[in-house]
């Protein structure tokens, strides 16, 4: 932070302990999480002013082809972390615990969250309710922050059958609301909740005082998150209800790289300008008239 009065101070790096007192009922601006996958990912989600960048097990999808999120290990993760934290960005990074990296043991559980914090990662994501207690403890125990994940938790996409909303039914609620309770009894320091109705998102996000990061979850909660790729309109191929799109990079990036190949087709580039030239006496020497810049 700079001393002199005339700067305009810098802004900080966001730490787990300001995104764990960010409830809105308390006072507090909605938390903004973005997902980012790579530097210039986090360099944008950075400068655009976001609290959290979340490596998420998305990049399964959208970056690396697959048709669900279990194809990724924790190695894919720590990969994507560490470009991220190359960029050095403000917001604060979380990065997802990958399917079977904490399902196995608690030493498993430890020792591949420490593997994304090596690689730059400030706090880890992990899905699913109290059947996680005992790992999130572990977690806790080696000083590692834990966000949840409950609701639509696209690791158990088959158990689901399908990307489908969850706790619809009063039981399923009940059951939610318990899940939150006791994940943030257990020290979770905020929860994603995903794919549910409105209602319920709004009762979770009552009952517990750690903020509730909704995806598909309505408005009355403590914070959003949206995957990069589809904020920006870089993925088209499937468009959920909940999703806002803010730009359309892929119809501008095509339409760019199109013209791009136009240019190279028809000579257009590159130009003098925009290409490397002998200084005029080399040029004259190796009998190169008229062609050099
Ligand atoms: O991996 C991811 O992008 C996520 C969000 C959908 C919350 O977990």
């Amino acid at each position: 932070m700079s001393s002199n009065p005339n700067l305009a101070p810098s802004r900080a790096r966001i730490t787990v302990p300001q995104v764990a007192n960010r409830k809105v009922r308390n006072g507090t601006d909605p938390l903004v999480m973005v997902t980012a996958y790579d530097a210039p990912g986090a360099r944008i989600a950075s400068e655009a002013g976001v609290d959290l960048i979340l490596v998420g097990d998305s990049v399964a999808m959208v970056v690396l082809g697959y048709d669900d999120t279990l194809q990724v290990t924790v190695e894919d993760i720590a990969h994507h972390t560490a470009a991220v934290a190359r960029a050095k960005p403000l917001p604060l990074i979380v990065a997802d615990l990958p399917w079977m990296s904490y399902h196995l043991s608690v030493e498993d559980t430890v020792r591949n969250a420490a593997k994304l914090i090596r690689a730059g990662a400030e706090s880890v994501k992990l899905e699913g309710g109290r059947k996680r207690l005992r790992m999130i403890d572990a977690l806790a125990d080696a000083e590692i922050p834990v966000m949840g994940h409950l609701g639509l938790t696209p690791q158990s996409v088959h158990a689901m059958g399908g990307f489908k909303v969850q706790a619809k039914s009063s039981e399923s609620v009940r059951a939610l609301v318990d899940d939150a309770k006791a994940l943030a009894h257990a020290g979770c320091f905020a929860i994603v909740l995903e794919g549910v109705p409105s209602e319920v998102a709004a009762l979770v996000t009552e009952a517990v005082d750690v903020p509730i990061i909704g995806i598909g979850a309505g408005p009355d909660v403590d914070g959003q998150v949206l995957v990069y790729h589809d904020v920006l309109g870089l993925e088209d191929r499937v468009s959920p209800k909940f999703v806002r799109r803010y730009a359309d990079l892929k119809a501008t990036s095509v339409a760019a790289i199109g013209a791009y190949a136009d240019d190279v087709r028809t000579g257009a580039f590159p130009a003098p300008v925009e290409s490397y030239h002998l200084a005029a006496d080399v040029a004259e020497t190796l009998g190169l008239y008229g062609r050099a810049g």
